[in-house]
C-alpha cells in the first residue's frame, strides 16, 4: 500500500516535471532530464576534440560537427564534450538555460544563423552592440550583420575618406522621420544641431574581440550603388551629377573610393563575408550620365542592370583578391550574378531559390518572416512599425527549405532576422523589436523542425529572464495577438452565399476572390495577409441570400493604414431587393472620421426590410480601400 502510494506520487511528480521546467531556446536535438537540483557552476569534465565524440558526430555535415556538443548536468556539476571550442561554447549556453539535471546532445540545422542591425538610420553605439551580442549568442546566433552605411548616416571610421564621418555621419533632425521632413540635410561633427555618430576603429576592435569570445562573426555591410546619398554628399565626385544620390559606376573616382573603404574595412573585420548591399538602386541617372553611358559603351553593357552588375563584379574581384566572399541583397542577381557571390534573399524566397539553382549560396531573410521592423502585436496598441504585422509565432513558423529547389541543402546557408531602423528612434525600442522574435529566428536556424514544439512556453521563460537581465524586450504576457476576427472568424447569415462583383478587386490584392466577403474569415492586422481584398475603385457587390428573408443589419469593416495609402471609404450604401433587379436603398453611412490613422472601422447600419439580394457599395475617398467581410444579419 505504501509503496504503491509512493509510486503514484513519484509518477505524478514526473508528469509535473515533464510539463514544465523546460526552457531551452533554441531547442536541442536531444534532451533528457533527470532528478535532482542541477549544479551549473561546477565543471566536472571538459573534453574538447576527444576521439569518442568525434566518432559520435562523424556522420554530421562538417559545420554541424564543429558546433556539436554533449552536455551532462547532475547535482554535482556538469560535463561537456565537443569537437571544437565553438561546440564547447554552445554547451555553456545550453547550460545557462538548464533548470533540471539531464543531458543534451545537440548540433545546428544550418551553419548561418544571423541577425542584422541597421545602425545607419538611427545610430547604435559600441556598448549597445556589445549588449545585444550577449543575448544573441545565448541563442546560438553566429552572424551579426551590421548595416553600417545608408542615406541617413555613415557609421564607420575610414581614414582615407574622413568626410564620410566628419560630415556624412551627422544630420539635421533628431530622428529619421524628422530628417526626411526637413529635407535630408547633413551636418558636421561637433555642430550644435548635429545628430548621429559612428564607430571608431577602436570601437570596432572592441566589438570584434567580444564577438570572437562569443563565437559570432561580424559581417560589415558597405552599401553600393544605391542607398548612398551620404557618400555623394561628402564626396560629390562619385555621383553622376548634382542632385543624384546613387554612386556613378561610370567614374573611376567611385571605384577608388569604394576600394579604399573596403580595404580599410577588410583590414578591420576578419569576416569571410563582405556585404556590399546592392538593393534598391535608382538607376535613372545612369541613363543620361555621360560617364555611365561611356562605360556601358566601352564594356558593351546592354542596359543599366548590366551596368550595376559591372560594378558588383568589379567589386567582387577586389573582395575575392583579398580572400573574402561577396554577399549582397537579391538585386545583385539582376543583370547577371557575379561568379562567386552569395545572395541574401529578402524580396520573398525566389531570389534565394534562383541563386541556388545557379549554383550559388544563399541566406534567407524573406520579409514576410524575417523583417522585425513590422509590429509584433496589435498595431493599434504598438509603436509605429513598418510593413505590417509579424507575430512571434509567424516568425517561428518559417521553413527555409520551402520553395527551394530539390537538393538545395548545402547551398542554403541559413536564415537571418533583419531589423531596419527607419522607425526605431531609441535603443530601448530596438530591443523591444528584437526580442523575443530574434529567438524565433534563432530556433528556425538551429533546431530540427521536429524539435520546434512547445516554443511558446520555452521562449516565454527565456524572454522573462532577458527582461530580468535589463533588456527592454516585448513582454509576451501582455501579447494581445492576432485580430479576433482573423483568429475566431465571423458568424453571420450570408456565409457561403454567392457574391457578384459589379467591379473587380485590384489584381494585387485578390484575397479569396469571389469568396472573400462571405467566407466568415476576418482579416488580420495587416492588409497583406490574404484576407483583405483591395480596391482602387468603388466596391460594388451583390450578395444572393438564396431566399427572401428579413434583414436587420448590413456592414463591413474597413482597414485604414495611411502609410501605404489605404483609407476609409467616403461613404457606404446598402440596397435591398427581392428579385435582384429593383433595389431600394436602405442605408447611407458617411465617413465621419476626420484624421485617418491605423484603424479597423465598421461601416454598418441597422436596416428594415426583407430581401433575397443585398447590394453593398463603398465609394473611395482616396487611395486604396480594403474590406474583409460583409456581415448580413
Ligand atoms: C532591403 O530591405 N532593402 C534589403
Ligand atoms: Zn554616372
Amino acid at each position: 500500500m505504501r509503496t504503491q502510494m509512493k509510486r503514484l506520487l513519484s509518477l505524478l511528480a514526473g508528469v509535473v516535471l515533464c510539463a514544465s521546467a523546460y526552457s531551452q531556446v533554441p531547442n536541442p536535438v536531444q534532451m533528457t532530464r533527470a532528478d535532482g537540483t542541477p549544479n551549473i557552476h561546477k565543471e566536472l569534465s571538459r573534453k574538447v576534440g576527444g576521439k569518442a565524440f568525434a566518432q559520435k558526430t562523424a556522420a554530421l555535415p562538417a559545420f554541424a560537427r564543429e558546433e556539436a556538443y554533449e552536455l551532462t548536468v547532475t547535482p554535482k556539476g556538469y560535463k561537456v564534450q565537443a569537437n571544437t571550442e565553438t561546440g564547447y561554447f554552445y554547451a555553456l549556453q545550453t547550460l545557462q538555460q538548464m533548470e533540471t539535471c539531464g543531458t543534451a546532445y545537440d548540433y545546428p540545422r544550418f551553419q548561418y544563423r544571423g541577425f542584422m542591425l541597421d545602425i545607419s538610420r538611427h545610430f547604435r553605439d559600441k556598448d549597445f552592440i556589445l549588449k545585444q551580442m550577449k543575448a544573441l549568442s545565448s541563442l546560438k546566433i553566429n552572424q551579426l550583420h551590421l548595416h553600417l552605411t545608408d542615406d541617413a548616416g555613415w557609421r564607420i571610421q575610414v581614414d582615407s575618406y574622413p568626410l564620410l564621418t566628419s560630415q556624412a555621419a551627422w544630420r539635421v533632425g533628431k530622428n529619421w522621420q524628422e530628417w526626411c521632413n526637413l529635407g535630408r540635410l547633413y551636418s558636421q561633427e561637433g555642430a550644435p544641431e548635429a545628430v548621429g555618430g559612428y564607430l571608431t576603429k577602436a570601437d570596432v576592435r572592441e566589438i570584434l574581440a567580444e564577438a570572437r569570445r562569443l563565437h559570432i562573426n561580424v559581417i560589415p555591410e558597405i552599401e553600393m550603388p544605391g542607398h548612398s546619398r551620404e557618400v555623394v554628399f561628402a564626396y560629390p565626385e562619385v555621383g553622376c551629377r548634382e542632385g543624384s544620390y546613387e554612386l556613378c559606376p561610370g567614374k573611376e573616382a567611385t571605384f577608388k573610393l569604394l576600394e579604399s573603404v573596403l580595404e580599410e574595412v577588410m583590414d578591420l573585420f576578419p569576416s569571410p563575408y563582405i556585404h556590399i548591399g546592392g538593393d534598391e538602386a535608382d538607376k535613372d541617372h545612369w541613363k543620361t550620365c555621360p560617364d555611365c553611358q561611356a562605360r556601358m559603351k566601352a564594356e558593351e553593357l546592354a542596359n543599366v542592370e548590366e551596368l550595376q552588375s559591372y560594378l558588383v563584379r568589379r567589386i567582387e574581384r577586389f573582395v575575392n583578391a583579398h580572400g573574402r566572399q561577396l554577399l549582397g541583397w537579391d538585386e545583385i542577381l539582376e543583370g547577371g550574378l557575379s561568379p562567386n557571390a552569395t545572395v541574401m534573399s529578402w524580396r520573398g524566397t525566389q531570389g534565394g531559390a534562383e541563386a541556388i539553382s545557379q549554383g550559388h549560396d544563399a541566406v534567407m531573410t524573406p520579409g514576410r518572416f524575417c523583417y522585425l521592423d513590422k509590429v509584433q502585436d496589435a498595431p493599434i496598441y504598438e509603436p509605429e512599425g513598418f510593413g505590417g504585422y509579424l507575430s512571434l509565432d509567424v516568425a517561428h513558423s518559417y521553413e527555409p527549405l520551402e520553395g527551394m529547389p530539390e537538393g538545395a541543402g548545402g547551398h542554403l546557408l541559413g536564415v537571418q532576422g533583419n531589423l531596419w531602423h527607419e522607425r526605431i528612434p531609441t535603443p530601448e525600442h530596438t530591443e523591444y523589436m528584437m526580442y523575443p522574435r530574434a529567438a524565433a529566428i534563432a530556433e528556425v536556424g538551429w533546431s530540427q523542425p521536429s524539435r520546434k514544439d512547445g516554443f511558446r512556453e520555452r521562449v516565454t521563460r527565456w524572454n522573462d529572464a532577458l527582461i530580468a537581465d535589463g533588456y527592454h524586450a516585448f513582454d509576451l504576457h501582455k501579447e494581445y495577438g492576432e485580430r479576433p476576427a482573423f483568429r475566431n472568424g465571423i458568424q453571420h447569415k450570408a456565409i457561403g452565399k454567392k457574391v457578384t462583383y459589379n467591379q473587380l478587386w485590384n489584381r494585387s490584392y485578390p484575397a479569396a476572390r469571389e469568396a472573400t466577403f462571405t467566407d466568415g474569415q476576418g482579416g488580420g492586422w495587416s492588409y497583406g495577409d490574404g484576407r483583405w481584398q483591395g480596391f482602387l475603385s468603388d466596391i460594388d457587390v451583390v450578395i444572393d441570400l438564396e431566399t427572401e428573408q428579413p434583414v436587420h443589419f448590413v456592414g463591413g469593416t474597413f482597414l485604414c493604414e495611411p502609410g501605404p495609402g489605404i483609407f476609409l471609404p467616403k461613404s457606404v450604401e446598402v440596397w435591398l431587393s427581392a428579385d435582384g433587379k429593383d433595389f431600394r436603398q436602405v442605408a447611407t453611412i458617411p465617413n465621419e472620421i476626420q484624421k485617418p490613422s491605423q484603424s479597423y472601422v465598421l461601416f454598418g447600419a441597422p436596416v428594415t426590410g426583407s430581401a433575397r439580394y443585398v447590394r453593398f457599395v463603398a465609394h473611395p475617398a482616396r487611395g486604396f480601400q480594403f474590406l474583409d467581410e460583409i456581415v448580413v444579419n
